[in-house]
């Protein structure tokens, strides 16, 4: 999150999910974007339809460009024996004749059916046929290629660890420290803090880390895995994850601004200070907070925009306010949630 980059990337995680798919259902037009590059590519693009509602995102995004294609399924001996489309699992899973625990993909439909129904027309003789003359894995697939799409979500440790490092607080901002063996007992939460800790995480395997259950749902919410139940963590970023963050980053921030002496949020102005009466501090606070917790300074139209659709309406009711609403819209920017 330290370069402009990042940005980029950060955009291109849109466009880039929005051609994946387009692609796929416009592949026969031709047109120029969505043509496939290579032999593989074909094969990648006229399996999606049955495939990539599952395999965009998630474990395994197959599906989701064409290295994911080659480096996850085309080049992995689990999946694909090159030259002998008998023994491999991919043709066994699309005839439905697979091992493992999931004999068959899509899971339920065979797939030979999605062909008749004209839902995609790559038959599974062709890609037995491709399969057979498959070339050897690509040069590229052995060294890092720098265009390779790297954008992820933050993880929900992730995004509490840094969020506390950022915004100035610790665990004391949150749980009742007044016990001195605190730390080796359950989290006492106080009440009103939106405190949101992972199920799994110290002190102790006492199987009740934290007093307050509404902690560890929070962050499940947020997309947090939790060992300790064998649930994985999500990666996508659902209308759960964007619910908590925001919930979590007007309350973080707010507590952040309460805290006496923290200059996490508050560096350059008080709240006595107002836009009329220090309008310099004011800027320059909006412009070092964008900095601190999007990890690059701002444009001057970024700044503009964050001044006068955040700042200036919350400052007409409290210069508190205003900070809080500057600080939480910062946590949920492209750039902060991603990595
Ligand atoms: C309705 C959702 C869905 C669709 C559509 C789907 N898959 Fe899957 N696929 C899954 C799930 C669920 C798993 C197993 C869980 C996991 O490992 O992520 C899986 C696993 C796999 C695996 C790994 C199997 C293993 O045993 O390791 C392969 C390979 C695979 N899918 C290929 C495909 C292909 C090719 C298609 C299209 C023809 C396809 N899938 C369509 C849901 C789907």
């Amino acid at each position: 999150m330290s370069t402009p980059r990042s940005m980029l990337r950060a955009a291109t995680l849109t466009v880039l999910a929005l051609t994946a798919v387009a692609c796929s259902e416009t592949k026969v037009d031709g047109g120029e974007s969505c043509a496939p590059s290579s032999r593989n590519d074909e094969i990648r693009l006229g399996l999606a339809p049955a495939c990539e509602g599952c395999h965009l995102t998630g474990n395994k995004p197959f599906f989701a460009s064409l290295t994911a294609f080659e480096n996850g399924l085309v080049y992995d001996e689990r999946y694909v024996k090159r030259g002998d489309p008998e023994n491999s699992p991919l043709i066994q899973l699309l005839k439905g004749t697979a091992a493992g625990s999931y004999p068959q993909m899509p899971p339920g439909q065979p797939y030979d059916e999605l062909v008749a129904n004209g839902h995609v027309t790559l038959t599974t003789e062709q890609v037995e046929a491709w399969i057979r003359e498959l070339p050897p894995p690509p040069e590229r697939l052995e060294t890092p290629d720098p265009e390779a799409f790297t954008v992820r979500r933050l993880s929900a440790e992730e995004m509490v660890v840094s969020l506390m490092e950022q915004l100035g607080l610790t665990l004391e901002d949150f749980v009742s420290t007044s016990d001195p063996n605190w730390r080796s007992r359950p989290y006492v939460v106080n009440g009103g803090k939106f405190f949101l800790w992972p199920g799994d995480w110290a002190p102790g395997i006492s199987g009740e880390y934290v007093s307050d259950s509404r902690s560890v749902e929070r962050f499940d919410g947020l997309g947090g895995g939790n060992s300790l139940v064998y649930r994985k963590r999500d990666v996508s970023f659902g209308p759960s994850a964007a619910q908590t963050l925001v919930q979590m980053s007007q309350a973080w921030c707010a507590r952040a601004v309460d805290k006496k002496s923290n200059p996490a949020v508050l560096r350059y102005v008080t709240l006595a200070d107002t836009s009329a009466s220090s309008p310099d501090a004011v800027q320059k606070n909006l412009r070092s907070l964008y900095l601190r917790m999007l990890g690059q300074p701002p444009s001057d139209a970024e700044a503009k925009e964050l001044y006068e659709q955040v700042y200036v309406p919350l400052e007409a009711r409290s210069t508190r306010l205003a900070w809080i609403g500057v600080c939480a819209a910062l946590i949920r920017h492209p750039l902060w949630i991603t990595y």
